[in-house]
């Protein structure tokens, strides 16, 4: 349970609200998308903050997983606290459990439990943002292609991998909706 709360804590720590309050702007929630995230401080305040908040929000499971994996926790246990880092970031409790999109921080945790599927994703994922389409729709795709990915590179974390998609393709359900009226703008401009 002490692993699930500290997973949980530290994905609810939103890093785009401490690198823009750091830098002097305004709080992401409140312009763009709304979303407390990559794309929306891309498109708000650039590259430089917005990397920031990428490796920030990709780090933050890190320490703990790591910790998991040299310990040789069995691999519900990974699973199950990576999950919670995902919630934290999406019900963050220090936000009245209204957070982000969990797909810089889902990247952290697959970085540590499957890094090929992360890679491949995250390759994957800048490659649709960069064809122009929005951040949005390669998150999906990153999202469905992951657990795909999972079944040849790291089969026995698929099921794993399959929930924390689910996660993020169910945040995205405005951008979803907005996706199929064609609405949703291209990666870093609106
Ligand atoms: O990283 C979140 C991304 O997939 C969508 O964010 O701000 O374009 O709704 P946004």
């Amino acid at each position: 349970m002490a692993w699930l709360i500290v997973g949980y804590l530290s994905g609810s720590w939103l890093a785009a609200l401490s690198v823009c309050r750091l830098a002097g702007v305004a709080d992401p929630r409140e312009d763009g998308s709304r979303n407390p995230g990559f794309s929306n401080v891309l498109r708000l305040y650039g590259p430089r903050l917005a990397v920031a908040t990428l490796c920030l929000d990709a780090l933050k499971g890190m320490p703990c997983l790591l910790l998991l994996k040299s310990l040789d926790a069995a691999l519900w246990l990974q699973g199950a606290v990576g999950l919670a880092v995902l919630l934290g970031h999406s019900y963050p409790v220090w936000h009245r459990f209204k957070g982000g999109k969990a797909v810089a921080s889902a990247l952290g945790v697959l970085l540590v439990l499957v890094p090929w599927v992360a890679l491949v994703s995250a390759a994957l994922w800048s490659l649709i943002a960069w064809r122009g389409r929005s951040a949005a729709f390669a998150s999906l795709i990153s999202a469905l292609a992951a657990p795909l990915l999972c079944l040849g590179l790291a089969p026995d974390y698929a099921p794993l991998v399959a929930l924390f998609g689910l996660l993020v393709i169910g945040r995205h359900w405005l951008n979803i909706v907005r996706l199929r009226r064609g609405e949703e703008p291209p990666l870093g401009r609106d």
